[in-house]
Protein backbone atom coordinates (compact mmCIF):
# COMPACT_ATOMS: atom_id res chain seq x y z
CA UNK A 1 0.00 0.00 0.00
CA UNK A 2 1.14 3.31 -0.83
CA UNK A 3 0.19 7.46 -0.01
CA UNK A 4 -0.33 9.56 -3.04
CA UNK A 5 -1.92 13.28 -1.82
CA UNK A 6 -3.84 12.51 0.99
CA UNK A 7 -5.41 8.58 0.18
CA UNK A 8 -3.84 5.46 0.37
CA UNK A 9 -4.07 2.77 -2.42
CA UNK A 10 -2.18 0.13 -4.43
CA UNK A 11 0.64 1.03 -6.18
CA UNK A 12 -0.71 0.24 -9.27
CA UNK A 13 -3.70 2.89 -9.25
CA UNK A 14 -1.10 5.86 -8.33
CA UNK A 15 -0.97 8.44 -10.64
CA UNK A 16 0.74 11.42 -11.60
CA UNK A 17 0.52 14.24 -14.49
CA UNK A 18 3.20 14.07 -16.29
CA UNK A 19 3.42 17.93 -15.55
CA UNK A 20 4.75 17.16 -12.17
CA UNK A 21 8.00 19.15 -11.23
CA UNK A 22 9.64 15.89 -9.92
CA UNK A 23 8.72 14.36 -13.23
CA UNK A 24 9.82 16.97 -15.77
CA UNK A 25 12.82 18.72 -13.21
CA UNK A 26 13.70 16.15 -10.27
CA UNK A 27 12.57 19.10 -8.49
CA UNK A 28 11.73 17.15 -5.04
CA UNK A 29 13.11 15.91 -2.02
CA UNK A 30 12.93 12.73 -0.46
CA UNK A 31 13.63 10.79 2.58
CA UNK A 32 13.96 6.87 3.57
CA UNK A 33 13.24 6.36 7.27
CA UNK A 34 13.98 2.66 8.05
CA UNK A 35 11.53 1.02 10.41
CA UNK A 36 12.90 -1.81 12.51
CA UNK A 37 9.80 -4.41 14.21
CA UNK A 38 7.46 -1.24 12.52
CA UNK A 39 9.06 1.19 14.60
CA UNK A 40 10.62 4.28 12.70
CA UNK A 41 14.14 4.40 13.64
CA UNK A 42 15.01 8.52 14.69
CA UNK A 43 11.94 9.69 12.74
CA UNK A 44 12.44 12.87 14.11
CA UNK A 45 15.90 13.40 12.75
CA UNK A 46 14.56 12.24 9.23
CA UNK A 47 11.89 14.49 9.66
CA UNK A 48 14.28 17.32 11.02
CA UNK A 49 16.28 16.63 7.22
CA UNK A 50 13.37 16.60 5.38
CA UNK A 51 12.56 20.14 6.62
CA UNK A 52 15.87 21.34 6.27
CA UNK A 53 15.60 19.86 2.71
CA UNK A 54 12.50 21.37 1.82
CA UNK A 55 13.45 24.85 3.18
CA UNK A 56 16.42 24.42 0.71
CA UNK A 57 14.52 24.61 -2.24
CA UNK A 58 11.63 26.75 -1.03
CA UNK A 59 9.36 23.91 -0.43
CA UNK A 60 6.52 24.87 2.37
CA UNK A 61 6.31 21.67 4.44
CA UNK A 62 2.64 20.43 3.32
CA UNK A 63 2.52 18.64 6.69
CA UNK A 64 3.42 19.11 10.76
CA UNK A 65 5.24 16.49 12.14
CA UNK A 66 2.61 14.04 14.06
CA UNK A 67 0.78 14.30 10.68
CA UNK A 68 3.90 12.85 9.43
CA UNK A 69 4.11 10.54 11.87
CA UNK A 70 0.60 9.05 11.65
CA UNK A 71 1.32 9.11 7.33
CA UNK A 72 4.71 6.91 8.28
CA UNK A 73 2.84 4.75 10.57
CA UNK A 74 0.10 4.16 8.14
CA UNK A 75 2.28 3.17 5.40
CA UNK A 76 4.29 0.54 7.76
CA UNK A 77 1.16 -0.90 9.32
CA UNK A 78 -0.39 -1.00 5.83
CA UNK A 79 2.57 -3.17 4.21
CA UNK A 80 3.66 -6.65 5.07
CA UNK A 81 7.13 -6.18 6.18
CA UNK A 82 8.49 -6.66 10.06
CA UNK A 83 11.34 -3.89 8.87
CA UNK A 84 10.81 -1.82 6.19
CA UNK A 85 12.44 1.02 4.44
CA UNK A 86 9.58 3.77 4.29
CA UNK A 87 10.55 5.84 1.09
CA UNK A 88 8.92 9.53 1.64
CA UNK A 89 9.21 12.12 -1.77
CA UNK A 90 7.56 15.61 -1.79
CA UNK A 91 7.86 17.18 -5.21
CA UNK A 92 6.88 20.97 -6.14
CA UNK A 93 3.74 19.72 -7.66
CA UNK A 94 2.33 20.49 -11.20
CA UNK A 95 2.51 23.43 -13.54
CA UNK A 96 3.67 24.71 -17.13
CA UNK A 97 7.13 23.49 -17.98
CA UNK A 98 8.99 26.82 -17.12
CA UNK A 99 12.52 26.71 -15.10
CA UNK A 100 12.17 29.38 -12.01
CA UNK A 101 10.10 27.71 -8.94
CA UNK A 102 6.15 29.12 -9.81
CA UNK A 103 4.59 30.10 -6.47
CA UNK A 104 1.34 28.52 -5.04
CA UNK A 105 1.67 25.18 -6.77
CA UNK A 106 0.29 22.21 -4.35
CA UNK A 107 3.00 20.26 -3.29
CA UNK A 108 2.71 15.71 -4.71
CA UNK A 109 2.78 13.55 -1.68
CA UNK A 110 3.88 10.53 -2.03
CA UNK A 111 4.71 7.36 0.64
CA UNK A 112 5.63 3.84 -0.42
CA UNK A 113 7.71 0.92 1.88
CA UNK A 114 9.33 -1.63 0.66
CA UNK A 115 11.56 -4.73 2.90
CA UNK A 116 14.00 -3.43 4.83
CA UNK A 117 16.74 -6.22 4.01
CA UNK A 118 20.60 -5.13 5.56
CA UNK A 119 23.53 -6.69 4.52
CA UNK A 120 23.82 -10.07 5.21
CA UNK A 121 26.25 -11.55 7.99
CA UNK A 122 28.23 -12.68 5.52
CA UNK A 123 28.95 -9.57 3.82
CA UNK A 124 29.42 -7.78 6.81
CA UNK A 125 32.14 -10.50 7.58
CA UNK A 126 33.82 -10.26 4.06
CA UNK A 127 33.62 -7.26 3.90
CA UNK A 128 32.57 -5.39 0.50
CA UNK A 129 34.43 -3.76 -3.15
CA UNK A 130 34.27 0.18 -3.64
CA UNK A 131 35.77 2.17 -6.31
CA UNK A 132 37.01 5.16 -6.04
CA UNK A 133 36.30 7.84 -8.76
CA UNK A 134 36.07 11.91 -8.54
CA UNK A 135 32.73 13.29 -7.40
CA UNK A 136 31.47 15.13 -10.41
CA UNK A 137 27.59 15.65 -8.90
CA UNK A 138 26.97 19.56 -7.84
CA UNK A 139 27.64 21.29 -4.62
CA UNK A 140 24.46 21.18 -2.82
CA UNK A 141 24.72 17.22 -1.90
CA UNK A 142 23.58 18.45 1.37
CA UNK A 143 19.45 18.50 -0.42
CA UNK A 144 18.66 14.89 -0.50
CA UNK A 145 17.17 15.90 -3.36
CA UNK A 146 15.55 13.57 -6.04
CA UNK A 147 17.98 15.00 -8.73
CA UNK A 148 19.95 12.09 -7.97
CA UNK A 149 21.39 11.40 -11.24
CA UNK A 150 24.71 12.20 -10.97
CA UNK A 151 24.59 9.75 -7.81
CA UNK A 152 22.85 6.69 -10.32
CA UNK A 153 25.78 7.34 -12.83
CA UNK A 154 28.50 6.58 -10.27
CA UNK A 155 26.57 4.15 -8.52
CA UNK A 156 26.48 2.31 -11.94
CA UNK A 157 30.53 2.94 -12.60
CA UNK A 158 30.83 0.65 -9.44
CA UNK A 159 28.20 -1.60 -10.52
CA UNK A 160 29.91 -1.97 -13.60
CA UNK A 161 33.41 -3.58 -11.40
CA UNK A 162 31.21 -6.00 -9.70
CA UNK A 163 31.45 -3.28 -6.79
CA UNK A 164 28.97 -2.25 -4.06
CA UNK A 165 29.60 1.04 -3.84
CA UNK A 166 31.39 4.16 -5.82
CA UNK A 167 33.38 6.44 -3.00
CA UNK A 168 33.38 10.08 -3.83
CA UNK A 169 36.67 12.13 -4.02
CA UNK A 170 36.73 16.04 -4.94
CA UNK A 171 39.53 17.85 -4.75
CA UNK A 172 42.01 15.73 -2.68
CA UNK A 173 39.46 14.91 -0.50
CA UNK A 174 37.53 12.31 0.59
CA UNK A 175 33.37 13.47 0.49
CA UNK A 176 31.15 10.56 0.83
CA UNK A 177 29.47 7.48 -1.45
CA UNK A 178 26.93 7.81 -3.94
CA UNK A 179 24.38 6.34 -1.40
CA UNK A 180 26.37 6.49 2.08
CA UNK A 181 28.73 8.01 4.42
CA UNK A 182 32.22 6.96 4.48
CA UNK A 183 34.53 6.73 7.56
CA UNK A 184 37.76 5.74 7.29
CA UNK A 185 40.29 4.36 10.55
CA UNK A 186 43.76 5.71 10.75
CA UNK A 187 45.78 3.88 13.63
CA UNK A 188 43.43 3.43 15.83
CA UNK A 189 41.38 6.70 15.25
CA UNK A 190 38.11 6.80 13.24
CA UNK A 191 38.27 10.28 10.76
CA UNK A 192 34.85 11.17 9.36
CA UNK A 193 34.60 14.14 7.10
CA UNK A 194 32.74 17.16 8.50
CA UNK A 195 29.11 17.68 7.74
CA UNK A 196 29.32 20.76 4.78
CA UNK A 197 27.18 21.17 1.06
CA UNK A 198 29.30 18.45 0.08
CA UNK A 199 27.86 15.28 1.94
CA UNK A 200 24.32 14.29 2.87
CA UNK A 201 24.06 14.69 6.64
CA UNK A 202 23.63 11.11 7.02
CA UNK A 203 21.61 10.33 10.19
CA UNK A 204 23.35 6.51 10.48
CA UNK A 205 26.09 8.97 10.04
CA UNK A 206 24.78 10.69 13.18
CA UNK A 207 24.36 7.81 15.36
CA UNK A 208 27.91 6.11 14.50
CA UNK A 209 29.33 9.56 16.02
CA UNK A 210 26.72 9.31 19.41
CA UNK A 211 28.24 5.30 19.40
CA UNK A 212 31.99 6.64 18.88
CA UNK A 213 31.73 9.45 21.44
CA UNK A 214 29.91 7.30 23.82
CA UNK A 215 32.31 4.47 23.84
CA UNK A 216 34.83 6.86 24.21
CA UNK A 217 36.70 5.47 20.49
CA UNK A 218 39.21 7.94 19.32
CA UNK A 219 37.79 9.76 16.66
CA UNK A 220 37.92 13.12 14.69
CA UNK A 221 35.62 15.01 12.12
CA UNK A 222 37.98 16.68 10.11
CA UNK A 223 38.61 16.70 6.41
CA UNK A 224 40.13 13.07 5.06
CA UNK A 225 42.75 13.01 2.16
CA UNK A 226 42.38 10.63 -0.79
CA UNK A 227 45.98 9.34 0.28
CA UNK A 228 44.52 8.70 3.89
CA UNK A 229 41.38 6.97 2.44
CA UNK A 230 43.95 4.91 0.03
CA UNK A 231 45.99 4.04 2.76
CA UNK A 232 43.54 3.58 5.37
CA UNK A 233 43.61 0.52 7.85
CA UNK A 234 39.54 0.03 7.78
CA UNK A 235 37.20 2.13 5.49
CA UNK A 236 33.43 1.80 5.87
CA UNK A 237 29.73 3.07 4.57
CA UNK A 238 26.95 4.01 6.28
CA UNK A 239 23.17 4.33 5.65
CA UNK A 240 19.94 3.50 6.78
CA UNK A 241 19.78 0.40 4.78
CA UNK A 242 23.55 -0.11 4.61
CA UNK A 243 24.32 0.32 8.60
CA UNK A 244 27.48 -0.26 9.08
CA UNK A 245 29.55 -2.17 6.03
CA UNK A 246 33.20 -2.46 5.85
CA UNK A 247 34.86 -2.26 2.74
CA UNK A 248 37.77 -4.35 2.27
CA UNK A 249 39.06 -3.36 -1.44
CA UNK A 250 39.17 -0.29 -2.92
CA UNK A 251 39.83 -0.26 -6.91
CA UNK A 252 40.78 -3.76 -6.27
CA UNK A 253 43.47 -3.52 -3.31
CA UNK A 254 43.09 -4.72 -0.40
CA UNK A 255 42.05 -2.29 2.52
CA UNK A 256 44.42 -2.34 5.54
CA UNK A 257 47.84 -3.99 6.39
CA UNK A 258 49.64 -6.83 6.82
CA UNK A 259 47.52 -9.45 8.09
CA UNK A 260 44.72 -7.78 8.42
CA UNK A 261 45.21 -6.30 4.50
CA UNK A 262 41.68 -7.06 2.93
CA UNK A 263 39.32 -8.34 6.12
CA UNK A 264 36.83 -6.13 8.24
CA UNK A 265 39.09 -3.87 11.23
CA UNK A 266 38.42 -4.61 14.59
CA UNK A 267 37.09 -0.81 15.20
CA UNK A 268 34.59 -1.64 12.46
CA UNK A 269 33.32 -5.17 13.94
CA UNK A 270 33.09 -3.44 17.17
CA UNK A 271 30.95 -0.42 16.31
CA UNK A 272 28.76 -2.30 13.81
CA UNK A 273 27.98 -4.23 17.11
CA UNK A 274 27.53 -1.10 19.07
CA UNK A 275 25.03 -0.58 16.28
CA UNK A 276 23.03 -3.50 16.39
CA UNK A 277 22.53 -3.21 20.35
CA UNK A 278 21.59 -0.09 19.48
CA UNK A 279 18.98 -0.55 17.29
CA UNK A 280 17.67 -3.48 19.49
CA UNK A 281 17.81 -0.45 22.25
CA UNK A 282 15.22 1.82 20.32
CA UNK A 283 12.92 -1.21 19.19
CA UNK A 284 12.53 -2.12 22.86
CA UNK A 285 11.70 1.53 23.89
CA UNK A 286 7.99 2.41 24.17
CA UNK A 287 7.90 5.43 22.29
CA UNK A 288 9.42 6.71 18.61
CA UNK A 289 13.09 6.87 19.82
N1 LIG B 1 20.74 7.08 0.85
N2 LIG B 1 24.86 9.96 1.36
C1 LIG B 1 24.05 9.78 0.32
C2 LIG B 1 24.41 10.41 -0.99
C3 LIG B 1 22.88 9.01 0.47
O1 LIG B 1 22.05 8.84 -0.58
C4 LIG B 1 22.58 8.42 1.74
C5 LIG B 1 21.35 7.60 1.97
C6 LIG B 1 23.49 8.62 2.80
C7 LIG B 1 23.25 8.04 4.18
O2 LIG B 1 22.17 8.67 4.84
P1 LIG B 1 21.33 7.89 5.95
O3 LIG B 1 22.29 7.39 6.97
O4 LIG B 1 20.42 8.94 6.50
O5 LIG B 1 20.62 6.76 5.26
C8 LIG B 1 24.60 9.42 2.58
C9 LIG B 1 19.44 6.48 0.97
C10 LIG B 1 19.38 5.30 1.86
C11 LIG B 1 18.88 6.24 -0.43
O6 LIG B 1 19.00 7.15 -1.23
O7 LIG B 1 18.32 5.18 -0.69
Amino acid sequence: MIHLNGEFMPIEEAKISVLDRGFIFGDGVYEVIPAYSRKPFRLAEHLARLQASLEAIRIANPHETAKWAELVGRIIAGNPWEDQNVYLQITRGVAKRDHAFPKGLKPTVFLMASELIPPSAELVKTGAAAIVVPDFRWLRCDIKSTSLLGNCMLRTLAADESCVEAILVREGELTEASASNVFVVKRGTVLAPPKSHLILPGITYDVVLEILRDNAIPHEVRSVKESELRSADEVWVTSSSREVLPITTLDGRPVGHGQGAGKPGPVGARVYALYQEFKARVMRAPAHA
